[in-house]
This record gives C-alpha cells, structure tokens and sequence, in this order.
C-alpha cells in the first residue's frame, strides 16, 4: 500500500477530536479584531492557534502596508491562505510553547491567543506572551466566557494587574482584551 503523504496530526490536550468546523471563531471576532488593528493602527500581530485561518485573514487584511503578521499552530490545516503584498505574513509550524520562547521580546501589538485551551497550556502561553507584547499593546483571548482554562487566565491576568474586558460574542464564546500599564 502507498505511503500516506498527508501530514501527521498532532493532537493536544483540548484538540484530541478531529478538527471540526466549529473550531474556527466566530467570524464576528475576526472582524472585531480587524477593526481594532485599524483602530489603534497596530503592525504587528501574531496568532497562537491558526486553525483553518478564518480570523487570520480578517487580521491579514486589516494590517498596513508593511505590517507584520506571525500565526502558529502545531498543526497545517490552512484554507485559502493568502498573503497581500506589502505584508509580512509568516506561519510557524510547532507547539507554541516551544515557539513562543524564539520570537523577539515587546514586538506584537496585538497578540490572539487561541490554541490549546487547558488552563496549564494557556496559563504557560500567556506567560511566554508577556515579553513579546509591545508596551501598550493588547494581549485577547478567546472562548473567556465558555472555558475553563481561558476563563481562569482572565481572572488570573486581573490578579496580577491587567485592565480587562469581556465581550460577549454570538455563540457566547467570549473574546477578553487584556493590557497592562506597568
Ligand atoms: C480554536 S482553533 C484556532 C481558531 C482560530 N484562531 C480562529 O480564530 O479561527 C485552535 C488551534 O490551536 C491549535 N493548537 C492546539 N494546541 C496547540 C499547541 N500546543 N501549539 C500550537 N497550536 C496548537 C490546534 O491545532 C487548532 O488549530
């Protein structure tokens, strides 16, 4: 029998199933986040946890000319991925807890946090994410109103002096925006 060519999949301790459609956010958050790039003319934004890329491109499309886009998913499941001219798009492949550690310190303004969902691997990310969110910058975390994990880090973020919101979002996952002024 001929070797399968297709990529193997890794799976993590809240991405164990097979991937299914609803693992892409609501499309109402890419266009959130889109409007905040516009908004507060951010440049760089990475993304843990890519996924299919359906938020990826509304951040994509929103970042300036010359702006720099950086998505990482331990697995390649890309559809209609595109990278616009004038932009820096690059995909990791990898754990990003292995991956967040190579990235350059306060460099991302905005950075979307939406991988793995257990609270010991988003509490580890957020952590790793400290030193490259620019000051100023906006560290947002999804399904903060449905899951344990992510739900914990907020109030997690809170103790340690982060402002916070919550928004509600249409399959009330919930999407945080977390700063820090120190
Ligand atoms: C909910 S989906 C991301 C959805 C995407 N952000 C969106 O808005 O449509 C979570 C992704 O995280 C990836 N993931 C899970 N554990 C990971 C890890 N340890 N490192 C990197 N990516 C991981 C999964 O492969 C999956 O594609």
């Amino acid at each position: 029998m001929p070797k399968s060519k297709a990529p193997k999949r890794v799976t993590t301790a809240t991405f164990s199933e097979e991937p299914r459609h609803d693992w892409n956010s609501e499309k109402e958050v890419g266009v959130f986040l889109a409007s905040l790039i516009r908004l507060t003319k951010a440049r760089t934004v990475l993304e843990v946890g890519v996924f299919e890329g359906e938020t990826s491109k509304h951040i994509i499309e929103a970042l300036p000319q010359g702006g720099l886009y950086t998505g990482i998913d331990i697995n390649d499941y890309r559809k209609n991925w595109k990278e616009p001219d004038g932009k820096v798009v690059s995909f990791l492949i990898g754990d990003s807890l292995a991956i967040l550690p190579t990235l350059p310190e306060y460099h991302y303004d905005i950075i979307f946090i939406d991988g793995d969902h257990s609270w010991e691997h988003v509490l580890s990310e957020f952590k790793k994410c400290e030193r490259l969110v620019a000051r100023n910058g906006i560290i947002a975390l999804h399904d903060t109103i449905h899951l344990e994990g992510p739900r914990k880090l907020v109030e997690y973020a809170a103790h340690y002096g982060y402002k916070n919101i919550t928004l509600n979002t249409p399959e009330i996952r919930g999407l945080s925006l977390l700063s820090r002024s120190f």
